[in-house]
């Protein structure tokens, strides 16, 4: 009894105070406790990458692809798609020959879809042939289907 009544008694001349003690700083607020936001919302699921071989008809509109394919592609593969284009001449890989009906019939629509979409590395060809999928859409992707499966007529 002794002990707990010199402890309350040192109690109560704590809470007195004394009047001599200096004021004590106030301790910093925590850090690590956030102000009372809500917790964050988990982010919305990111939107999928188109898959290699996209849904659907992937042959677009030649005639749109034929607009396309002269901007783009005719540099390498030339005006019809023999694979002459000034830029290709000094090539080590030729460029596909879009009009070699054997050839072009082997290959699927997903196939050259890829191609242009993600490049001729993507598919194991050369890395000559790049990636489009950055500077043309979709619909665009799947014209220029539609105009190289004109060209060789597959
Ligand atoms: C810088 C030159 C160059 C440009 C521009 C280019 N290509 Fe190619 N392309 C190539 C080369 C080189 C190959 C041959 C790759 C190989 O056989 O390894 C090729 C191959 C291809 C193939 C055949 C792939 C296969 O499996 O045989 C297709 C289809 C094709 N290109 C479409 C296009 C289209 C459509 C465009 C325009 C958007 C385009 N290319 C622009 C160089 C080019």
């Amino acid at each position: 009894m002794r002990v707990i009544g010199a402890l309350l008694s040192l109690l109560l001349l704590g809470a007195c105070g004394g009047g001599d003690e200096p004021a004590r700083p106030t301790p910093p607020a925590p850090a690590s406790t956030p102000p009372s936001a809500p917790a964050p919302e988990p982010p919305p699921a990111a939107p999928k990458e188109p898959a290699s071989a996209p849904e659907g008809n992937l042959r677009g509109d030649a005639a749109n692809g034929a607009a396309l394919y002269a901007l783009y592609c005719s540099s390498c593969h030339g005006k019809t798609g023999k694979g002459d284009g000034p830029v290709a001449a000094a090539f080590p890989t030729r460029p596909a020959n879009h009009s070699d009906a054997a050839y072009m019939g082997k290959l699927s629509d997903a196939h050259i879809y890829q191609v242009i979409q993600k490049g001729g590395a993507s598919v194991g060809k050369s890395p000559l042939m790049a990636p489009w999928g950055g500077v043309l859409s979709d619909p665009q992707l799947r014209d220029l289907v539609a105009y190289v499966r004109q060209l060789s007529g597959t």
